[in-house]
């Protein structure tokens, strides 16, 4: 999604990709799985799967604390992992690569650490109206606990932020600017390095939820202009419950700690504690190391098989789900933003999306129905909810004929 370059030019043989991922050979219901659901849980290679499982048969233990030989060779392979994450998001220093749970840990990092210590009353944090909850609830957060106020940059019919009104307020008041790489309802690949140039005009730090972006195309955080980008293992064919958040080394040595505990202190006594240096410092207690390991791995894995073929792949697809789409009647999508990335999200005039879901599903085709844990894009385009297809480097233009067909199924059991 940057011009960075992973791998030179190649093309993405899906097929192949698809006999990597053992789960795709499923079937539900005595038909093939259509896996859609990507923007919500993306499906595992067995790259990833062996790593996690050769992690705990030869190499557990816990990390930076044993001089026992499994505990040694247990941190080389987390911090193996974390120098994989610091390549594949183009950070410059290891150092700069936090693990978290995820997405919504990290961004609940930054409100909690660089928030409390930056942000007061009457400051400003700007967020954009297509975001996910995990990026507004934090920072409403942080805005209850220090008067600070919460400025929405509103999106167009499209789907797009207005970027002259989101140009307009921002000023000397902003102090964090927070947006989504890619809106995860509607598909909109934002204008990340530009928003990030006109936040660092007023002294902003720019925050990226890349949730939806990481897994998509090659993201290079310095390209963009990210302080501080987001993302998530289990969206990019790697663990749940792992995730990583990239900082700027400057802002991470000077924000304090985010949780207390083992691992993030230099020393303790009962009158003061001092705090180990980044990344220690906010990766207190026990991580989820062979979760570590297994997202390391999925980077290595996405990088194979190269981040510009993985985008023209999906680019691909979503043109010819959307032209396909077109053609079921009463059909209307939402989100039809200039620059997209592979989520098709609509309604139907004569049923609702979770009626929708389910026939889908008894068709083998999985898909999610719902607000997407963004309220208010729904409420912006008057609708409860939507079903969306969301694509992954395994998707075919088959799955997507499928989709049509399931579609036209739905239409005959409610128009
Ligand atoms: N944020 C995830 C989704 O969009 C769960 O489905």
């Amino acid at each position: 999604m940057s011009a960075s370059s992973t791998t030179p030019a190649q093309t993405l043989d899906a097929d192949a990709v698809r006999r990597e991922v053992p789960i795709l050979a499923r079937e539900i219901y005595g038909k093939p799985l259509v896996y859609l659901d990507n923007a919500a849980s993306t499906q595992k290679p067995r790259a990833v799967i062996d790593a996690v499982a050769t992690f705990y048969e030869t190499t557990n233990a816990n990390i930076h604390r044993g001089v026992h030989r499994l505990s040694q060779e247990a941190t080389d392979a987390f911090e193996l992992a974390r120098e994989r994450m610091r390549a594949f998001l183009g950070a410059a220093q290891h150092e700069e690569i936090i693990f978290t749970r995820g997405t919504t840990e990290s961004i609940n990092l930054i409100a909690a650490s660089y928030g409390h210590a930056n942000v007061g009353a009457g400051d400003e944090i700007l967020i954009s109206h297509m975001e996910h909850h995990s990026n507004i609830v934090p920072w409403q957060l942080l805005c209850e606990q220090t008067g600070a106020k919460l400025v929405v940059a509103p999106i167009t019919d499209d789907g797009d932020i207005d970027m002259d009104v989101l140009a307009s307020l921002l000023g000397d008041r902003t102090k964090i600017v927070s947006v989504g790489h890619v809106s995860n309802a509607l598909g909109t690949v934002n204008p990340v390095a530009e928003i990030g140039r006109l936040a660092h005009e007023v002294g902003a730090v720019f925050v990226v939820d890349g949730a939806q972006g990481a897994p998509h195309g090659a993201v290079d955080v310095r390209a963009l202009g990210a302080d501080f980008y987001a993302c998530s293992g289990h969206k990019m064919y790697g663990p749940t419950g792992i995730g990583v958040l990239y900082g700027r080394r400057e802002l991470l040595d000077a924000m304090p700690p985010y949780q207390g505990g083992g691992e993030m202190i230099r020393t303790v006594t009962f009158e003061k504690s001092t705090y180990a240096p980044v990344p220690a410092k906010f990766e207190a207690g026990t991580p989820n190391i062979a979760g570590g390991v297994g997202f390391g791995a999925a980077a290595v894995w996405l990088q194979s098989h190269g981040l510009e073929a993985i985008e023209r792949h999906e680019a691909d697809l979503l043109a010819y789900g959307t032209q396909r789409l077109a053609e079921i009647e009463g059909l209307r999508m939402i989100g039809t933003a200039r620059r997209k990335a592979g989520v098709l999200s609509f309604v139907l005039d004569c049923a609702h999306p979770h009626d929708v879901g389910t026939i889908l599903d008894r068709e083998g085709v999985a898909v999610r129905t719902g607000h997407h844990c963004a309220q208010p894009v729904m409420e912006r385009f008057g609708v409860p909810a939507t079903s969306r297809a969301s694509l992954g480097l395994y998707n075919t233009r088959a799955d997507l004929d499928a989709l049509v067909d399931a579609l036209q199924q739905v239409r005959e059991v409610f128009a």
